[in-house]
């Protein structure tokens, strides 16, 4: 049995399969009434992401601790630019990641926030591989 609509609207855990999201793309799920962007990312986006000096960014956070170990191509992030809330869009600005187009903020490729205003990294929500090609959110 499916949980109903309202039930869900209310925060139940919802499963996403990943197998149709190619390489390079992203798609976005609602989850508790929020944005999720899944990446499925390049070698290039993970290299980049892993290459910056942790230490430099204005939210420290390595990329590895911001996706499950073993399925390092795929990131999961809610959707809301912490600086004021708009939606950022993926595959946009400077960092081959999402832009803020609010107010300018640039996050890359792992989410986390480089350039603008925006204060921290974009959130990981709670979730987990149910399989390889499946996640459960919440
Ligand atoms: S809300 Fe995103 S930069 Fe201001």
């Amino acid at each position: 049995m499916n949980p109903d609509a309202s039930t869900i609207a209310a925060g139940a855990p919802i499963e996403v399969d990943l197998s149709p999201i190619a390489e390079g793309q992203d798609i976005k799920v609602f989850w508790r009434g929020k944005p999720i962007y899944i990446s499925h990312r390049t070698k290039k986006q993970i290299e980049e992401a892993r290459a910056v000096p942790v230490a430099s960014l204005p939210d420290p956070q390595s990329d590895e601790a911001r996706v499950k170990a073993g399925h390092d191509q795929w990131l999961v992030v809610i959707g809301i630019c912490t600086h004021l809330g708009c939606i950022p869009i993926a595959h946009e600005g400077n960092y081959d990641g999402f832009f803020c187009p609010c107010h300018g903020s640039q996050y890359d490729s792992s989410g986390r926030i480089r350039q603008g205003p925006a204060p921290a990294n974009l959130a990981v929500p709670p979730y987990q591989f149910v399989s390889d090609t499946k996640i459960q959110i919440g």
